[in-house]
């Protein structure tokens, strides 16, 4: 492998590139090529300046998370960081793409930082359960205020070039030729004292006490069971109270603790499972369809988020509905998302105009005739569904991939009605679909590779992280949900309540219970569902009605304002007609209720949850436990610092 770190002298100022792909990571190899860079460019007398930038599409991305939980070879990062801020003549870091985590604090050793304006900078380290281990929030609070540094420790969220340079994190933005642009502000400063390093100054001051405290109880609030943000807060602290050097010997040692800790072995496996699962062996090589114009089938709750995510990844999209009304109150949803985006700062009214503009609506199947992927989101009723792709099959070009977002139901069947069924794959989105980062890309029997492929790159332009799973009632996640909502309902028929369970799952670190979630979702599909499959299921089997009573009073969760619990005016109270029919629903069963702790009520779902889930691996509906995991830890909201439920049950099996 050639030498990652390369140094070449153009003059008075001598440029260090590093080059390790994909990411450039502060690699052993990588860290030990910039003590050399250091030392050439130390004892060459013709250089005055040091430019350090990286080849390829980033700015060094963060310490090598690889070497994570192997034997630490020297020179660690904080050795390196540190030579590099003692050095006698200026560095100054270009930084392009995403300088993150041990990259920002290399970059935080220069004297100096220049950006590209498309450049990101982050300290992203409390995701993965660590805090900056390389004096990132010893050094930022001394060059951006203490809130600014707080932030952006406790959030891990980047800031961008133009926000970096408005909080003083940049000394300067390059619209051009970043190289070209690092050079010339080196030569500018040839002639002007060395600034101090970081090191040298004093740190920002909190501005408000009050205003401090309340940011710092409302993250460890936030944070519930995860331990790295509040881990993040105790090392700014310290940093704002401590010596340079005391405070960056307190940050390293916290770094090497949290780095022990389960919960960042935990967040690893997720952040590599996530990288790679969206793999299909048959999809392996071959290139997908081309896709710009999506159709999608239904403007309701999911039809509106998938045609906002779409617009919002630059996709024009056509949305058909039943009937004129229809189609402008699925219109008014995609515009109201968007519009939600600009109150939310994430675009300008320009932007979301321009987005808006791509849409565009029918009632017509006709309209598209020249889409390339079309997306379909209407009721969860097979009739419905063959109705829809037998349109679809006429309408459509004969190449264009056909897609079903149901949530259950069987898509070879629905497939079976289009005479090509080869193009025909499942793209099962989450709920607000333009928010929610998973995507379960259901592979059909016939699919055939290029439309897999297409699936992928259609998940991966909507930046979502796409599972692939089989057929199967209820694909991987809602298939595992519906087996530990089996579970709860069975311990709320044996003893607990609802609100028990739930408060036991938020205290686990769910940021909701399994019965507040099915009320936010709606009760109603899921009874679809059930009352589909009562013809199939053994009648032997312990079923729960419990759910089937609340919908047969048309009680379908927050929207119809009761389903497990009663909603009013903003609040949510237990519903004493549920606790009734939950104890007549005892009685009738001839069971004796009992107290379940949350430990119990915890262990009951874990189990649940992880014996359906060995069970979807072992019928290759997904096709490992990592996948598992994923689905889990992104769309149903298992906590994430515990790696999914199969990470967590390895874990406690290794002790
Ligand atoms: N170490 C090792 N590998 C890394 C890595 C890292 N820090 N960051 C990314 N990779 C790998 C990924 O696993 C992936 O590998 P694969 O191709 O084999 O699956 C490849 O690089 C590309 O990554 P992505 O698919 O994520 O590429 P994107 O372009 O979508 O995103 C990114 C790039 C924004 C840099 C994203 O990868 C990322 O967020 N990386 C993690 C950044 C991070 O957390 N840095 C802090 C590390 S901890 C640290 O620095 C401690 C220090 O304080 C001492
Ligand atoms: P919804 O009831 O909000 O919307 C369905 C829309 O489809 C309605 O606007 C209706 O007018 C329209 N529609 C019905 N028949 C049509 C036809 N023949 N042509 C054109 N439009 C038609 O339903 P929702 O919640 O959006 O669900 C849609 C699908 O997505 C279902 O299959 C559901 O199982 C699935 N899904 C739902 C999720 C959720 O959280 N709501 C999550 C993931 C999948």
């Amino acid at each position: 492998m050639s030498d990652p770190v390369s140094v070449e002298v153009d003059g008075r100022v001598a440029i260090v590139t590093i080059a390790n792909p994909p990411v450039n990571a502060a690699s052993q190899a990588v860290r030990a090529g910039l003590m050399e860079a250091f030392a050439t460019t130390e004892t060459n007398e013709a250089v005055q300046s040091v430019v350090l930038i990286c080849d390829g599409r980033t700015f060094v991305a963060g310490a090598d998370i690889k070497e994570f939980g192997k034997p630490p070879v020297a020179p660690d990062l904080p050795d390196v960081v540190r030579t590099i801020e003692q050095a006698s003549k200026p560095w100054i870091a270009a930084i392009h793409g995403t300088a993150l985590g041990g990259g920002l604090e290399i970059a935080l050793g220069c004297r100096f930082r220049v950006a590209d304006a498309s450049a990101k900078m982050g300290l992203p380290e409390v995701n993965l359960g660590i805090i900056p281990g390389a004096g990132g929030t010893v050094r930022l609070p001394r060059v951006v205020s203490a809130e600014t540094a707080l932030d952006m420790v406790t959030s891990g969220k980047p800031i961008g070039a133009a926000r970096a340079l408005d909080v003083g994190l940049v000394d300067a933005v390059s619209e051009g030729d970043l190289r070209t642009f690092a050079i010339q502000f080196a030569a500018s400063k040839e002639n002007e004292p060395m600034p101090d390093s970081l090191s040298q100054r004093s740190v920002n001051p909190v501005a408000d006490d009050a205003a401090w405290q309340g940011m710092t109880d409302k993250i460890r609030k936030r944070a519930r069971g995860q331990h790295s943000p509040a881990a993040a807060v105790d090392a700014i602290e310290t940093a704002l109270k401590l010596p340079f050097d005391e405070a960056l010997a307190a940050e390293r040692a916290l770094f090497k603790r949290l780095k022990d800790d389960p919960q960042s072995k935990a967040l690893r496996h997720i952040f590599f499972a996530e990288r790679s699962v969206s793999r299909i062996p048959e999809a392996k090589g071959v290139a997908p369809r081309d896709f710009e114009r999506i159709g999608i089938i239904g403007g309701g709750t999911m039809g509106s988020g998938i045609a906002t995510a779409c617009l919002l990844s630059n996709l024009s999209v056509i949305m058909i509905e039943r009937d004129q009304s229809a189609l402008e109150i699925g219109l008014a949803r995609v515009r109201d998302s968007l519009t939600a985006g600009v109150k939310r700062g994430l675009m300008t009214q320009q932007e979301c105009e321009h987005r808006f503009a791509m849409l565009s609506g029918a009632t017509e199947y006709a309209a598209l005739s020249e889409a390339d992927l079309v997306v379909e989101a209407v009721f969860e009723d097979m009739a419905v569904k063959h109705d829809v792709f037998k349109r679809l099959d006429t309408a459509t070009k004969p190449d264009a991939i056909l897609a079903s977002n149901t949530s259950y139901l069987d898509v070879n069947e629905i497939a079976s009605v289009v005479r090509d069924p080869s193009r025909v794959i499942g793209l099962h989105f989450f709920s607000p679909a333009h928010i929610m980062k998973l995507l379960e890309l259901i592979v059909t029997k016939d699919a055939a590779p290029d439309v897999l492929a297409t699936g992928l790159a259609f998940g991966k332009r909507l930046r979502k992280i796409t599972v692939p799973a089989g057929v199967c009632d209820g694909f991987i996640g809602n298939r595992v949900m519906s087996a530990y909502r089996r579970a709860g309902e069975y311990m709320i028929e044996d003893g607990a309540m609802p609100w028990d369970v739930d408060e036991a799952m938020r205290d686990f670190g769910f940021p909701m219970g399994l019965f507040e979630v099915q009320d936010l979702a709606g009760l109603d599909i899921a009874w679809a569902m059930r009352k589909r499959q009562a013809v199939t299921r053994d009648p032997n089997e312990r079923y729960v009605d419990i759910a089937d009573q609340i919908c047969e009073r048309g009680h379908f969760g927050r929207k119809t304002g009761r389903g497990w619990y009663r909603y009013e005016d903003g609040t949510r109270e237990p519903d004493p007609e549920v606790a009734a029919l939950i104890l007549e629903s005892s009685q009738r069963q001839g069971i004796t209720r009992r107290d379940f702790s949350a430990d119990e009520i915890i262990q009951t779902l874990l189990e649940a949850m992880t014996a359906q889930g060995a069970q979807v691996v072992e019928e290759g509906i997904a096709a490992s436990p990592e996948a598992v995991d994923v689905v889990m830890v992104n769309g149903y909201g298992f906590p994430r610092w515990l790696g999914g439920p199969m990470a967590l049950r390895e874990a406690r099996a290794l002790g």
